[in-house]
């Protein structure tokens, strides 16, 4: 048994080391456990899937960042410092309620189009095929190719890169920058200083779309116009945030667990490779069995809510599982049996209600692109046992750290 404050369960070390396993147990006693997260606040974890849902939706279960500090406070039982993020980066719709929200979910959309989304198909065909190009050279030179640094990461960042204009040469500063965001590591003066750097390199680019306006993406999402109402510089910087930030940290995962389950499954890949079709069933599957994300972004209860057989009191952190959720066997049929044939529709693995992912035409456009062509291309095989690979910890991301691959041109044997 893990770690215990004030009599409940600390996500530490055994949680992130099977959060499966640990989500099984929570399931089967309630909707939802009131747990302590890693940096010492308390919060409710949804672990079923009809209560996670309604958690998601229910306007009851607020984001509203302005009292969110105090309500953070509230709810700490561990004295951390406090990381301050910049201003200016927090001012997004993923941080807002309606109608917050709803204004700028639909500037977003104007330029977020399903059009423009589909225009970028030859372009992510042609990096992957750059990326697939560099991993059969390294195959030919090499015992093992690292999944996740040759094609994962590449492909999401590059496409999102493209997308915003941040220039090659940025690149590798904006990662160190969002790393140190997300992981959301201790030393909360490391997060100030990168959330500053950010803020202050967007704020040019913002600067510079707003004087030379292209053709691109981040173009048309600053000149945007709903009735004349526009989205404010401070809106733009933290759109731009919310963005890279979801191109850096979700997609690589859809991708290398995708390849991880082909993997470990080979009756599964042996399908895919005899059908193609199956292919968005596929991404689906993995969707629903190893979605990127574990646990959606914070919510709190903004009065007493009734949820399942829990009554959570008003102004607690609320944190849905999407990735117990959509292992809830009262939902899907022998839920942990991985079946890229089953109707996985309905997952919850890109949330639900008004902040259901916005990219998702665009990742599972990325997934499919990225797992097909690597099937086309090359045999593959894990160069690793499966238990010796390292998952990265976090409450957020359900990712592999890294996933040694061994290749072989397919028509080559
Ligand atoms: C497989 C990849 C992805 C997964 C699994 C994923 C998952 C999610 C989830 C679960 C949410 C809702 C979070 C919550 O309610 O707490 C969300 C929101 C969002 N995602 Fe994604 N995402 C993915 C890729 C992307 C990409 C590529 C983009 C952008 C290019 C993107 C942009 C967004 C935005 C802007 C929101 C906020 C929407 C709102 O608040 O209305 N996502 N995503």
């Amino acid at each position: 048994m893990g770690e215990k404050i004030a009599g409940l369960d600390v996500l530490g070390d055994e949680y992130f080391a099977d959060p499966h396993a640990y989500h099984a147990r929570l399931r089967e006693e309630s909707a939802a456990t009131e747990v302590v997260l890693p940096r010492g606040m308390k919060a409710w974890l949804v672990t079923r899937y009809d209560e996670g849902r309604l958690a998601l939706a229910d306007p009851r279960f607020v984001k509203h960042f302005e009292r969110f500090p105090e309500v953070v406070e509230k709810n700490r039982v561990v004295d951390t410092e406090a990381a301050a993020f910049d201003e200016s980066l927090v001012r997004h719709m993923l941080n807002l309620d309606p109608p917050d929200h709803t204004r700028l979910r639909k500037l977003v959309t104007k330029a977020f189009t399903a059009r423009r989304v589909e225009q970028l198909r030859p372009r992510v065909r042609e990096i992957t095929d750059g990326l697939l190009d560099r991993m059969a050279e390294q195959a030919g030179t090499a015992s093992a190719v690292e999944l996740v640094d040759a094609l994962a990461f590449p492909l999401p960042i590059t496409v999102i890169c493209e997308m915003l204009d941040v220039p090659m040469d940025d690149r590798k500063k904006f990662r160190e920058w969002s790393n140190a965001l997300v992981a959301g590591g201790p030393d909360a003066q490391a997060i100030a200083t990168a959330g500053a750097a950010m803020a202050h390199f967007l704020s040019e680019l913002v600067e510079d779309k707003r004087a030379k306006p292209g053709d691109d993406f981040f173009s048309a999402l600053v000149h945007a116009d709903d009735e004349g109402d526009r989205l404010d510089r401070t809106e733009l910087v933290s759109m731009a945030f919310l963005l890279l930030v979801a191109g850096h940290e979700t997609t690589v995962n859809l991708i290398a667990n995708g390849v991880y389950h082909l993997l470990r499954h080979p009756e599964q890949l042996a399908k895919l490779r005899a059908d193609r079709s199956l292919l968005p069933g596929a991404i689906e599957e993995v969707l629903r069995f190893e979605g990127p994300i574990n646990q959606a972004t914070f919510r709190y209860t903004n009065e007493d809510v009734r949820l399942g057989d829990v009554l959570i009191p008003k102004d607690s952190v609320v944190l849905v599982s999407l990735l117990s959720a959509n292992r809830d066997g009262s939902r899907f049929p022998e839920a942990d049996r991985f079946d890229i044939t089953r109707p996985a529709g309905g997952h919850l693995a890109f949330g639900h209600g008004v902040h259901y992912c916005l990219g998702a035409p665009l990742a599972r456009m990325e997934g499919e692109i990225a797992i097909g062509s690597l099937l086309d291309r090359f045999d593959l095989e894990l160069a690793a046992e499966p238990e010796t690979l390292r998952w990265r910890a976090g409450t957020l991301v359900r990712g592999l750290a890294s996933l040694p691959v061994s290749l072989t041109p397919r028509g080559s044997r």
